[in-house]
């Protein structure tokens, strides 16, 4: 039992995907999967959390989580606070304990974290109060369970709901990735036919991170046939650490090309968390080509985070 599951076996808090049953994994995908369908074509508001607030609590940047939870809670009819570390008391030295603590105590009942310390939303959420529910919205190199969610959804949506026959190959800095990590913990519990990990030796995780995985290397073997390749962004203080020589260099060996999309099965989808570095881990060509389905992950994205808020204070 990990601490986000209650005594009763309900979803308190989503804080990481590893250990999630399948059954509540699979009931999200299903409910995420149900509200984007009914959504197309109108931005329809609801009002399951109508009378609740909700609070974006980030003490990192963010473009497509932070907006698309705003959206997801209001378009569940709460009221929503946006707080910004950069313009808020933590300048001040208050502590993300206290600050939590306090915008709990004017009523939210939904916090959505994103904070750089690994296991920060963790311990947030062991202060939080009965009733009060966190989202880990990405906590240092740990876990992004929503971006995890969303990227499962659009898997089902580009090759099938049926995981056992799909090949996923996830390249890049797998090592530093919270992304990578909750995508595996999914595509495990979700029973994905192979799943491989490529990256520069130097970005490549522990062994325990990629267990049953195959991981490589080379880039064009690891392409070889695969459904979809889940690209991950090259966060540039790796290049600062020495880990990669240069960025044309990384371009040359990971670089996702139209040429090189070729050795993957025919169609493979393409995915990337956002946000790109174009040119370096993948070209514009792919990215805005016809197997891209980046925007569709981040209209996933919605739908996602409004059947989580939906399970956790619906
Ligand atoms: N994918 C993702 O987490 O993007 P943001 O950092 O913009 O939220």
């Amino acid at each position: 039992m990990t601490p986000q599951i209650d005594s009763t076996g309900r979803l308190r808090h989503l804080l990481t995907l590893e250990g999630m049953p399948r059954a509540t994994l699979v009931q999200l995908l299903d409910r995420a999967g149900q509200i984007r369908d009914a959504a197309v074509g109108r931005v329809g508001k609801r009002t399951v959390l109508a009378g609740s607030a909700v609070c974006t609590l980030f003490f990192e940047p963010s473009t497509r989580t932070r907006s698309s939870f705003q959206l997801a809670a209001q378009r569940l009819g709460a009221d929503v606070l946006n707080f910004d570390a950069s313009t808020s008391s933590t300048r001040k030295g208050e502590t993300a304990r206290d600050t939590l603590k306090n915008i709990e105590a004017m009523g939210v009942r939904g916090f959505i974290v994103r904070h750089p310390d690994d296991g920060a939303v963790q311990r947030l959420a062991d202060v939080a109060g009965e009733g009060t529910a966190l989202v880990n919205a990405g906590d240092g190199r740990s876990a992004h369970p929503t971006q995890g969610l969303l990227d499962m959804l659009t898997l089902r949506q580009a090759c099938g709901g049926d995981f056992s026959k799909l090949k996923v190959l996830i390249v890049g800095d797998v090592k530093h990735s919270r992304v990578a990590r909750s995508d595996l913990h999914a595509l495990r519990t979700l029973g994905a036919g192979e799943v491989r990990v490529c990256g520069p030796a130097s970005l490549l995780p522990d062994a325990g991170t990629t267990a049953g995985c195959v991981v490589g290397t080379d880039l064009d073997a690891m392409l070889d046939g695969v459904d979809a390749v889940m690209m991950l962004r090259l966060q540039r203080e790796r290049m600062e650490e020495g880990l990669v020589p240069s960025l044309e260099d990384y371009h040359v060996r990971y670089g996702l090309t139209v040429e090189r999309l070729k050795r993957a099965a025919p169609g493979a989808a393409v995915l990337h968390p956002g946000p790109i570095n174009r040119g370096v881990e993948i070209t514009d060509e792919v990215a805005d080509g016809p197997q891209s389905w980046v925007l569709r992950q981040v209209a996933n994205g919605v739908a996602v985070r409004m059947a989580v808020l939906e399970h956790l204070l619906g």
